[in-house]
């Protein structure tokens, strides 16, 4: 296994070793029935996530990026064991927990944490932020209820809130604030690893950067691995320290993110390296979007994209 001391982000920054949250995957797959046939048997399925192989160096995070429908969320799940995959392993700290079950699960569910895509229909409208952030903490025994408010604002106040927010409920919360709140809660329990499932998506551009801020320096204080899915190269680029890309379901690349920004071996990679606006406007007036020719990409009946290469591993 490779040592975290030894990834380096894009921004130079490398992050401390850790001990725990290293993940393995492999051959994981994943599908679902798509339609029905008579007597209501599945009669046509997608394949969601199909033979992917992953690995998490404790730590360290770790980009997923393609488009959407390629099967980065799905993949998110299996790995934060929130789905079982129909075959495949999910290797956490070196213990197998592909099919854990009953408490041995629920022991090990404060080490896997998600944050979801929308942060407003991630909290519940008729619970305080104290409540919301606090609820974890309670229901696992670490605090009574008395010390629900204190244990909140020191939460909130770790992910750049105003402790006086804890007394607040969702709906007096700004976009921005309220994933705060959930990655607040995410961290209540200091998770090895959170999966971030498009956490930047449903906010304006200047609060993307400050979210995504907030995650850099919680790693870097916390250390905690992060597996950070997104559609968008951009999201991803200065934060992962290394990048699979997803295609249909298949990690087509993957390797250290500046070399895959730098030097993209797959079509696929390319093509989505591509839609990423360089901030420079003369600089972008000059650039091609690259878009794959062929067929429109069906999961439920996978070929290679026109173009494509075989999977690049770095
Ligand atoms: N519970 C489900 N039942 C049926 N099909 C599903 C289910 N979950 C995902 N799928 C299908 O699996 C494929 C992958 O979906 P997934 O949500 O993982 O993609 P994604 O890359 O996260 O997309 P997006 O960027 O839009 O969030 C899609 O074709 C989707 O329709
Ligand atoms: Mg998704």
């Amino acid at each position: 296994m490779t040592d975290a001391s030894a990834q380096t982000r894009t921004d130079g920054r490398q992050v401390a070793a850790v001990a725990a949250g290293s993940l393995q995957a492999r051959g994981l797959s994943k599908s679902f029935p798509l339609s029905r046939g008579f007597l209501g048997r599945p009669s046509a399925h997608v394949r969601a996530v199909d033979d992917v192989d992953l690995d998490v160096t404790a730590g360290t995070t770790v980009g997923i990026v393609g488009e959407s429908g390629s099967g980065k969320s799905t993949l998110g799940r299996l790995v934060s064991l929130l789905e079982r995959p129909d075959s495949g392993s999910v290797v956490l700290d070196g213990q197998d927990v592909t099919r854990l079950r009953g408490k041995a699960l629920s022991a090990l569910r404060p080490r896997l944490q998600v944050v979801f895509q929308d942060p407003f229909g991630s909290l519940d409208p008729t619970k305080s932020v104290a409540h919301a952030v606090a609820e974890p903490l309670l229901v696992h025994g670490r605090i009574r209820r008395s010390g629900m408010l204190r244990a909140a604002e020191e939460l909130v106040s770790r992910v750049g809130l105003d402790p006086g927010l804890a007394r607040r409920y969702p709906e007096q919360l700004s976009g921005g604030q309220r994933q705060r709140v959930c990655i607040a809660r995410a961290l209540a329990l200091e998770p090895w690893l959170l999966v971030a499932d498009e956490p930047t998506s449903a906010l304006d551009l200047s609060t993307r950067s400050e979210i995504l801020n907030l995650l850099l320096g919680l790693q870097e204080d916390t250390g905690q691995s992060i597996l950070l899915v997104s559609h968008d190269f951009a999201t991803v680029q200065h934060l992962a320290h290394r990048v699979a890309v997803m295609y249909l379901g298949r990690i087509v690349e993957e390797g250290p993110t500046q070399e895959v920004v730098g030097n993209p071996l797959h079509p696929y990679t390319r093509a989505l390296l591509s839609a990423v606006p360089v901030p420079d406007p003369a600089v972008q007036r000059t650039r091609r979007r690259i878009v794959l020719h062929g067929d429109v990409p069906n999961p439920a009946n996978p070929r290679p994209a026109a173009g494509s290469a075989p999977g690049a591993v770095r």
